[in-house]
C-alpha cells in the first residue's frame, strides 16, 4: 500500500512515515531515533503501548500538541494523558503528591494507571484543556519507554483514534484513521492490554475512578485499603453539564452500525440477543453480531466476532476494539452486542460497550 523514500527504510502512506519497530534491533534503533527527533521538533507520532496505540507530541509545547486535537478532530476541552519515564518527571510536572502515589507507583508503574494531579505552570494549558489538573503515566511497553528515553521529553498522548472511533490497537488501525494527518507511526504490533489505561483522579479523598482500565478497580482497592469512588459507572448522559473528567460527556468507541447491548446474563440474555438479531435480519438489515464464545452464533447473522470465554474478561478486552473495527469493515447495519459482568477487568469492558452503544436493553 505504501511507498518507499529514497534513502529511507520504511514506507509512507499518504505521507505518513510506517515505521517498522519489531524484529531487527538495529531497525528498531532507527525507527525509535527516527520517530524520538520528529517529537522532539514539534510533529506528531503515533507509538504502541501497552494498552492502545497513542497519539503523541511534544508535552511541553504548546504547538505541538495543538496539533494533536486537530489531527484527532478532539474536543478543545478534552485533556491529553502525559505520558513520563520516572518518578523525578511527576515532581517536575505535579504538586502536592499525595502520599498513595508512592503506593501506586511501587505497585503499577510501569504500567496502565494514569493519576491526576495538580499541574505545575510548566505544563501547558492546552495541555490540560485549561485545567489546574494534569494526568500522568508511565508506560510499560518496552518501545514506548525506549522512544520517550530518547525523546527526552514528556509525551502527550491520546490514544491514536479520530475522536469517537475505536481506540488502535495495532499500527494497521492508527493507519486507518490518522494516514495523511500524522508525520509517523511506530509500529510495535499489537498491544496486549487491548484498552485504555485506568484514571485515577488523587485530587480528593477518597481517590475517584474517572475510567476503569487495565488496572481495575479491585487491585487499587485491595492495595490502597479503601472504597474507591467510581464515577465511571455512570454514562455521558449525567455528566453533560459538569462532567467530573471531559472526556465523561462524549460517546466514544463508535462503529458506524448502530450498537444494541443487550446486559444481563443466562437465558434471559440470549433469547433477547436471538430476538434482536433475527428481528434486524427480518427487516433486512446486515446484522452483526458481537458475542461470547459461550454464546456461539445464534442464527446466521452478517458477521460474527467472537471475543472469548466469559470467565477471561482479559482477553475479552484485548480483542473488543479490532472486533468493532472489523464489523464496520464488514458493512454491516446494526450490532448487537452481549454485555459481560463487571468483575475485574469485565468492568473496563462494560464500560467501553456502554458508552459505544446507541441502546442498552436490560431484560430483566
Ligand atoms: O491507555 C491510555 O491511557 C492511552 C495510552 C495512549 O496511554 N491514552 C488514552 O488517552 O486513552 P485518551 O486521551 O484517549 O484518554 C484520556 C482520558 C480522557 O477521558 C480525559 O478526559 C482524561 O483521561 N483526563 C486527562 N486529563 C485529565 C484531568 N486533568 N482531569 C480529569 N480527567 C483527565
Ligand atoms: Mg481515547
Amino acid at each position: 500500500m505504501g511507498v518507499f523514500e529514497k534513502g529511507m527504510p520504511w514506507t509512507k502512506v499518504k505521507g505518513t512515515a510506517l515505521l517498522a519497530a519489531s524484529g531487527d534491533p538495529s531497525q528498531e534503533e532507527q525507527a525509535i531515533s527516527y520517530a524520538a527527533d520528529l517529537l522532539r521538533r514539534g510533529e506528531l507520532v503515533a507509538f504502541p503501548t501497552e494498552t492502545v496505540y497513542g497519539l503523541g507530541a511534544d508535552a511541553l509545547n504548546p504547538a505541538a500538541v495543538q496539533k494533536i486535537f486537530k489531527a484527532k478532530e478532539r474536543p478543545p476541552d478534552n485533556p491529553l494523558i502525559v505520558h513520563v519515564t520516572g518518578l523525578e518527571d511527576l515532581e517536575r510536572l505535579t504538586e502536592n503528591i499525595p502520599v498513595e502515589v508512592a503506593l501506586l507507583a511501587g505497585r503499577f508503574w510501569p504500567g496502565p494507571l494514569t493519576v491526576v494531579l495538580p499541574k505545575k505552570d510548566i505544563v501547558p494549558a492546552v495541555t490540560t484543556a485549561g485545567l489546574s489538573s494534569v494526568a500522568l503515566r508511565i508506560p510499560a511497553h518496552p518501545l514506548t519507554q525506549k522512544l520517550l528515553a530518547a525523546a527526552g521529553v514528556p509525551v502527550a498522548a491520546p490514544s491514536a483514534n479520530i475522536s469517537g472511533r475505536p481506540s488502535p490497537t495495532t499500527a494497521a488501525h492508527v493507519i486507518e484513521d490518522m494516514a495523511g494527518r500524522i508525520a509517523a507511526v511506530l509500529d510495535g504490533g499489537a498491544c496486549p492490554v487491548g484498552v485504555e489505561s485506568t484514571v485515577l483522579s488523587l485530587l480528593s479523598k477518597p481517590p475517584v475512578l474517572l475510567r476503569p482500565g487495565g488496572v481495575t478497580l479491585e487491585m487499587l482497592q485491595e492495595l490502597l485499603g479503601v472504597q474507591i469512588i467510581d464515577i465511571s459507572i455512570t454514562g455521558a448522559e449525567e455528566f453533560k453539564d459538569a462532567p467530573p473528567s471531559p472526556g465523561l460527556k462524549y460517546r466514544h468507541y463508535a462503529t458506524r452500525a448502530p450498537i444494541y447491548l443487550v446486559e444481563g446474563e443466562g437465558e434471559a440474555q440470549k433469547k433477547q440477543l436471538l430476538a434482536l438479531g433475527e428481528g434486524f435480519a427480518m427487516q433486512g438489515r446486515r446484522v452483526g453480531m458481537l458475542i461470547c464464545e459461550e454464546t456461539g452464533i445464534l442464527f446466521p447473522a452478517a458477521a460474527v466476532e467472537l471475543l472469548g470465554s466469559k470467565k477471561e474478561p482479559g482477553l475479552v478486552a484485548g480483542r473488543l476494539y479490532g472486533a468493532l473495527r472489523r464489523l464496520d469493515a464488514a458493512g454491516v447495519d446494526v450490532i448487537v452486542a452481549e454485555g459481560f459482568s463487571e468483575q475485574d477487568m469485565g468492568r473496563a469492558v462494560m464500560n467501553r460497550l456502554r458508552k459505544a452503544a446507541t441502546k442498552i436493553i436490560k431484560p430483566w
